[in-house]
């Protein structure tokens, strides 16, 4: 095949044989095939789109592009959990720990926060310590040991995700449904686990701004997921507030830890408990909400987030100083100019104000500040009077007037009362 005779092809809308997908997936990562015609290619994808079948194959053609995790070694049904990306997202943080803690294994691999996202591994490294580089070995090893793991992605897992999507980032070619579900699906189903919950978020903060793209997305997926053999359940959730009260990393490990201690507001441990019910029934484990709810309550899901930071090598005698407030040269307190209902917290704009203090990268490489970020006080739905405050912001770089003012255009008053919902749906195959 030519490259160019390909990107022809598919921006005159034909579809694309398997063989052609393998060529192009072999010969991108091999370097012959140069990213200015994947980008050319990735956008004609973005116009044009892919069939069913052409999204499978290109599933399958990024999988084979490198390793893939073999855990048949781990025993019991391995349960993996992805989200497509969020702002205040700790869910993993609480979810991994509290679904071991009835003995299903988690061996997870997670990201790193980019835009107006947060990643799990920034926050988990933000515990002094914590390592989130592990070999296949000793990864395998932990997860015997403790039932739990939650690492980088490996360097030799899925190495076309790894180029197309540092590509798709900077091209404007990230949020196009055939390109995510296969990006998600190949690393989900080169890390070897049998089961998988995927979280789609929807909203202002994810890449699907509408339910009926969150549901395609979903069903892509888990269609995906069901034709090798993986029982995979796809839940809409709401991204267009933040999740929670906590955008940053330390001030999200906080968070996690008071809700593995039993503390937090009724919504989001409901929330939490729910992804922890479909997560534990993949396992073929039933458990009721309470049932699940009383190991939040009772310590068994914080203990094994205490394993799990000991056997990667962070410290949990830093907890204390982890459960502080935020500590930063500067900060401010965010008033209510009226009184009335939060009717609006855009999660977009939270992220990207949360990744101006500190908290997040512009690019790839950037230096991340720990103790940089976001405290909500109130959330949607909460009553205000003027004056209360709804949220602080920390950063240890002077907090200008702009970003303020930037932030206040994120909220919304009226005197509407709503009640948000965090799961829209669930979609099983
Ligand atoms: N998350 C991923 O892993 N890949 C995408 O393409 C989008 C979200």
């Amino acid at each position: 095949f030519r490259m160019v005779d390909l990107i022809q092809k598919k921006r005159n809308g034909a579809q694309f044989s398997k063989e052609e997908i393998d060529w192009i997936i072999e010969n991108y990562v091999t370097g012959f095939v140069p990213d200015y015609q994947m980008s050319a290619l990735a956008m004609a994808i973005y116009f044009r789109g892919m069939t069913t079948q052409e999204t499978a194959d290109l599933t399958m053609a990024m999988v084979n592009s490198g390793k893939q995790f073999d855990l048949r070694s781990i025993p019991g049904i391995k349960v993996d959990k992805h989200s497509t990306g969020g702002v205040g997202d700790k869910v993993t943080l609480i979810l991994a720990p509290l679904v071991t803690s009835f003995g299903v294994p988690v061996a997870k691999m997670s990201g790193r926060g980019l835009g107006h996202t947060g990643g799990t591994l920034d926050k988990l490294e933000s515990i002094p310590g914590f390592n989130i580089e592990k070999s296949e070995t000793d990864f395998i090893e932990q997860v015997k040991k403790t039932n739990i793991a939650i690492i980088g992605q490996s360097e030799e897992l899925v190495k076309a995700d790894k180029l197309l999507y540092a590509l798709r980032d900077v091209t404007a070619t990230v949020d196009i449904i055939p390109l995510i579900a296969s990006s998600v699906m190949s690393k989900k189903i080169a890390s070897g686990s049998h089961a998988i919950l995927l979280d789609v978020t929807v909203g202002d903060g994810a890449f699907m701004k509408s339910v009926d793209d969150a549901r395609v997305l979903a069903q892509t997926m888990v269609d995906l997921g069901k034709s090798v053999g993986r029982e995979t359940v796809a839940v809409i959730t709401d991204m267009s507030q933040p999740l929670g009260f906590a955008i940053g990393n330390r001030n999200e490990i906080t968070e996690a830890v008071e809700t593995l201690h039993g503390k937090g507001t009724h919504a989001f441990r409901t929330f939490i408990a729910e992804l922890a019910q479909i997560m534990l029934s993949l396992a073929g484990v039933e458990k009721s909400i309470e049932a699940i709810l009383s190991h939040l309550d009772h310590g068994q899901a914080y203990e094994k987030f205490v394993e799990m930071v000991r056997a990667q090598n962070g410290d949990p005698d830093a907890f204390d100083h982890l459960c502080a407030p935020l500590k930063t040269a500067y900060r401010i307190d965010i008033l209510a100019d009226r009184a009335g209902f939060v009717t609006e917290e855009k999660a977009y704009g939270m992220g990207i104000v949360a990744m101006k203090l500190g908290a997040g990268r512009v690019t790839k490489n950037d230096h991340i500040d720990f103790e940089a970020g976001i405290q909500l006080a109130k959330k949607v739905g909460d009553k205000t009077q003027k004056g209360e405050v709804l949220a602080t912001l920390y950063s240890n770089a002077v907090i200008t007037d702009e970003l303020v003012l930037e932030f206040k255009s994120t909220l919304v008053i009226t005197d509407k009362a709503t009640s948000p919902k965090e799961i829209i749906e669930i979609i099983r195959s």
